[in-house]
């Protein structure tokens, strides 16, 4: 059997393909000469699987696709604390490149709009060798998983006629939001719009932030999952600008747009997702691409209202081993975040007496959240005071070294089959 998934995407594009209203970005003048009927749609699962169809290799510039990879790293090298001084969280409800500032904070109001993107790019600490720019683009083709490059055509162009954005550079080092010359941070900030990928590269960008910051195919972390929660969530409340309110309530995902056509979305722990089509509407965001998010969230179930599927499943199993079966081991599976916890210790209370050890296995699970560790970890003491012995199996290294701390006696990281050899 081939799975339908490509089927699908195929479907969606075409049942938007017809749609030729909006206009090409020509504030930007070489964004006005692209081909305005280019169509793509990329999704990735978060164990990276990358389905594609229509236009999946062609190159188009980020733009205001960068701002949210820019914030995560900005976050990441110099922390939060750090950047919320200089910028804000609040939806604007303006136009991106509106030149305005935070009331009562004389701040951006966000980091999704030109001037909070502009102080952001600031905001990545000075390297003498390496260009903010240029730091940007290797974090983001990290990201990607390859070398992701700059158009400098599009990046020439755009300098040309950036009246607006130097306007908002002056005003933001008028008030000291910037502390460097604003001309080199606008020429940055416009540096950084103008690194090129296909809707591939995002998908495998936004599988990251999905997958709560690690790579699904290397396993390698990138980012804290404190960082991407913050970059979903202004995602969500100041990614589509002046249409945020539109896309929350239609299409219900954390997402950004860029002036070339690309929208991406992220459904955390479930799938990232990439389109491209660059005729856009009067906020900058891509026609078609709007339209294909309302068809998938329709179809798919994506929105986040939708509520996330929970607990029912995380006991797998439970049996007992050992000469006289006064062993229980608890095979848990899926995520251990409250609803699931809750449910455990639930189980765990109406556990029969009579029994001298209970093995907990952790090697299904696919998240462990902090909730999900401090409610675990009180159930095995609660346990141990009712006499029981307790292990618990992680043979998944699940648990960090702050989670271990002073646990190590009652965590085991041996395979379960293994560590159950003694009891045979
Ligand atoms: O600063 C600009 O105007 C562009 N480089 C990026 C704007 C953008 O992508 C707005 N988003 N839809």
């Amino acid at each position: 059997m081939k799975t339908p998934v490509p089927d699908y995407l195929k479907h969606v594009l075409s049942a938007c393909a017809a749609n030729d209203k909006g206009k090409l970005a020509d504030y930007i003048p070489e964004l006005a000469n692209v081909n305005p009927d280019r169509l793509g749609l990329a999704l990735s699962t978060v164990d990276g699987t990358i389905y594609s169809a229509g236009d999946d290799k062609v190159e188009f510039t980020m733009q205001s696709l960068s701002k949210p990879f820019t914030y995560a790293l900005a976050i990441k090298e110099i922390g939060l604390i750090k950047v919320l001084e200089k910028v804000g969280v609040e939806p604007s409800g303006e136009a991106f490149n509106q030149i305005s500032l935070d009331k009562e904070r004389n701040i951006p109001k966000n980091p999704m709009i030109n001037s909070g993107a502009i102080t952001t790019h600031s905001l990545i600490p000075y390297k003498k060798t390496v260009p903010r720019a240029e730091q940007i683009r290797r974090f983001l083709s990290a990201l990607a998983g390859r070398e992701l490059s700059f158009d400098e055509q599009v990046y020439q162009s755009e300098i040309k006629t950036a009246f607006r954005n130097m306007s908002i550079g002056y005003m933001l080092r008028t008030v000291g939001v910037l502390e460097d010359d604003p001309k080199e941070m606008v020429n940055g900030y416009i540096k950084q719009c103008a690194i090129k990928v296909t809707v591939k590269d995002l998908a495998v960008m936004t599988s990251v932030l999905a997958n709560g910051g690690i790579q699904p195919k290397t396993g390698k972390r990138l980012l804290d999952r404190s960082v991407v929660r913050q970059v979903l969530s202004v995602m969500l409340s100041c990614g589509m600008y002046d249409a945020a309110g539109d896309w929350l309530t239609t299409v219900g995902i954390p997402a950004k747009s860029g002036v070339a056509g690309g929208i991406i979305g992220v459904l955390p722990g479930q799938v990232g997702i990439a389109v491209f089509s660059p005729k856009i509407d009067e906020h900058g965001n891509s026609v078609r691409g709007l339209r294909i998010f309302e068809n998938l969230a329709r179809d798919m179930g994506l929105h986040l209202m939708e509520g996330t599927p929970s607990a029912q499943t995380i006991l797998q199993s439970r049996y007992t081993v050992g000469k006289k079966n006064n062993v229980v081991v608890y095979e848990l599976r899926g995520v251990l975040q409250f609803t699931e916890s809750e449910m455990l210790l639930r189980i765990l209370q109406d556990e029969p007496a009579g029994k001298s050890t209970i093995v907990l296995d952790l090697t299904n699970l696919s998240l462990i959240h902090d909730v999900g560790v401090r409610m675990l970890f009180e159930g095995v003491d609660r346990l141990k005071q009712d006499g029981y012995k307790v292990v618990v199996v992680d043979s998944e290294g699940l648990l960090d070294k702050e989670q271990l701390k002073g646990r190590k006696r009652e965590v085991v990281t041996e395979e379960l089959e293994k560590f159950l050899e003694k009891f045979k």
